[in-house]
């Protein structure tokens, strides 16, 4: 795995480069990121290309023996520019402009910034698409960062209707699906159709979902057309693409498909502070970030796109952005680089390399000072380089078991939660950390992966099941867990005909006849365990393989497919992992809390994330906080 750093040569006087660069290589970085929001000084003026600094740029951090990433930079359109189509910034829900000022100020629909952006990827493409120095380009950055993938504009509106009548041909198919008739919302034309805001209550949730999925494929449209640029202008190098933690609000299986590797910016501490975790968890690993968080992500992003991925921003300090902002843990920088490895990243690469004195991320920690003296990273940067340089290079290897995610299931559940603690990235983030607590490999795969080799393969929740899932689930023979709400709508968000869980019941015979939602602190006991926040009733002639004890039904099985009818605590999902583990003879431990475990082909690593000594028993040995241990297997 090489290692990099974010650099924004158009932020530092020109006679600090080469020592910049000097200096990156000699800590073991071979990968810089620039240019991603360069757009006034590469264009300062409309038509007026400014390459001068960017060449003296690249090729003076290529004479230091550092591979580029080159960014398009279309987070980031200029001033001019966007004064010259004022209707180009997207318009938030209640209708408000988000204006020139920061970044990410443009709607994805708008046409004339589309042209735009075609325009400044193919100028730098001609420029650079060449250079030996460049191995890789980064489109945008970040799609959907600051809440930015849904737009109200003009533009937005259009764009949904002309979808629309892609979709579904004639308004009668779009007011049948809908259920329009329902509160007389029937439309007479597609054009009558607006953007889902601004209703008095609720807008139609199969109008919500569409909005979301004509949102989600703009953003693959957008990228696509740089895609398509950069493949024809500069052939040789791979497309990236740097995603976001726990973020759901586009499909990125669908982008994933179309660059070559995804990259994703990891951000420990400030996902912690800023998500569901509780206080508990949010003290025990203040500067090391939850162990399962990182890990998730890698996970999740080597089955986005065919298995190649990267960090394309490590945190190496504190963060800016969360309510509050501690420092790694003495160590934790170098865990963080080594646990992408273990999970086979090819880079990783921090975020950034000089603290900013200026503009808003001054308080955003850098490799280096804003003095340019070495920051508390850097050490752990050559430690870590050197750790890299012992091992050799990491293939990973299929994981025992597969956990399938899907946008779309997000999409649905958070249109109608029906009790506000089902979220679904939780539901499968608890899924994901109570098999990686029992020392199992996860691959996290999309709805349409093949699922051939795995153990065992858990769905948190799938409510609208896709041509082929079912077909898929039947030919397999290891264990299968079907979550809470699977198969419980339609396509165009309905009750299916023959109830939850659809088309389902072909793999398990139940009827999902209820459905409540438990208030906060609500838990119903059980042996051992307790169901909180969801219930379901299910009809059928399974006897359950567990009920609570009031003698509710709460896990069905059907041979080696089980549906789950509540949301587990965790001492649930401990026991429901056991059971199919033990028939799938996979061999379980027992972590301690904060120690965690990954294999690729040829090493096994083990994480320590409490910020106290822990004793490692699959290991026999202590590892001190903040540590790692890796052997050969
Ligand atoms: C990311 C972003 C970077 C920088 C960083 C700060 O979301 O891509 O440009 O803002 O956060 O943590």
């Amino acid at each position: 795995m090489k290692l990099g750093c974010c650099y924004y040569p158009e932020h530092w006087p020109e006679d600090v480069w080469a020592e910049d660069a000097r200096r990156m290589a000699d800590m073991g970085l071979s990968l810089v990121r620039i240019g991603e929001f360069a757009w006034s000084r590469i264009e300062p003026e409309p038509g007026r290309y400014d390459w001068g600094w960017l060449d003296r740029a690249i090729n003076t951090l290529a004479s230091a023996g550092l591979k580029i990433i080159l960014g398009t930079p279309t987070a980031t359109p200029p001033k001019w520019l966007v004064d010259t189509m004022p209707d180009m910034v997207a318009l938030d829900e209640q209708g408000r402009p988000r204006g020139f000022g920061s970044r990410r100020h443009y709607c994805f629909s708008h046409a004339g910034y589309r042209a735009e952006c075609r325009r400044i990827v193919t100028a730098l493409a001609q420029r650079y698409g060449h250079h030996p120095a460049i191995v890789m380009w980064q489109t945008d950055n970040e799609y959907g960062c600051h809440d930015t993938v849904l737009s109200f504009s003009d533009a937005a509106a259009n764009g949904f209707r002309e979808w629309l009548a892609a979709r579904y041909s004639t308004v009668e198919a779009l007011n049948t699906a809908w259920g329009n008739v329902f509160w007389s919302m029937e439309y007479r034309a597609f054009t009558e159709v607006d953007p889902p805001h601004l209703t008095v209550t609720e807008a139609n949730p199969g109008h919500w979902l569409d909005y979301r999925r004509f949102a989600s494929d703009q953003v693959a449209s957008f990228n696509r057309e740089q895609v398509e640029i950069l493949r024809k202008l500069s052939p040789d190098k791979d497309i990236t693409h740097n995603f976001m933690g726990f973020f759901t609000e586009f499909d990125h299986h669908e982008v994933g498909r179309d660059i070559d590797l995804a990259t994703w910016d990891s951000y420990p501490l400030g996902f912690l502070e800023q998500f569901w975790f509780s206080s508990e968890e949010k003290r025990a690993y203040l500067r090391q970030g939850h162990p399962d968080i990182a890990a998730f992500h890698h996970d999740l992003y080597r089955g986005c796109s065919n298995g190649r991925w990267g960090v394309m921003e490590q945190q190496p300090g504190p963060v800016n952005w969360a309510r509050f902002n501690p420092a790694p843990l003495p160590g934790m920088v170098a865990l963080w680089t080594l646990e992408a490895c273990a999970h086979g990243a090819e880079f990783t690469s921090y975020f950034r390399w000089r603290q900013a004195p200026f503009a808003q991320e001054q308080m955003h920690a850098g490799l280096l000072r804003p003095d340019s003296t070495e920051a508390e990273a850097v050490p752990e940067v050559r430690t870590a380089a050197a750790v890299l340089a012992e091992i050799g290079p990491q293939q990973p290897v299929q994981a025992a078991a597969a956990l399938v995610f899907s946008y779309e299931a997000a999409w649905a559940i958070g249109i109608q939660p029906q009790g506000q603690s089902f979220r679904y990235l939780e539901l499968v983030f608890e899924c994901y950390s109570a098999l990686r607590a029992r020392g199992l490999d996860i691959d996290i795969v999309a709805p349409d992966a093949d699922l051939e080799g795995y153990r065992m393969v858990v769905v948190p929740s799938l409510p609208i099941i896709r041509k082929g899932f079912v077909e898929r689930l039947a030919g397999l023979t290891c264990p299968v867990m079907l979550g809470p709400r699977s198969g419980s709508k339609s396509a165009s968000f309905s009750i299916p005909a023959g109830l939850a869980p659809g088309d389902l019941k072909r793999l398990i015979p139940i009827t999902v006849t209820r459905v409540e939602s438990l208030r906060d602190g609500v838990a119903e006991p059980a042996q051992g365990w307790a169901v909180t926040r969801w219930r379901e009733d299910v009809a059928g002639d399974l006897v359950p393989e567990l009920s609570d004890d009031a003698g509710r039904g709460v896990l069905y099985r059907n041979g080696n497919v089980r549906y789950l009818a509540v949301w587990p605590d965790r001492a649930l999902l401990r026991l429901l992992f056991e059971r199919m583990a033990d028939e799938a003879g996979l061999p379980l431990v027992d972590l301690p809390e904060g120690i965690r475990v990954r294999r690729t082909a040829s090493h096994a690593f083990t994480f320590n994330y409490a910020a106290e000594p822990v004793f490692a028993a699959h290991l026999g040995e202590t590892l001190p906080p903040a540590s790692w241990h890796i052997a050969p297997l």
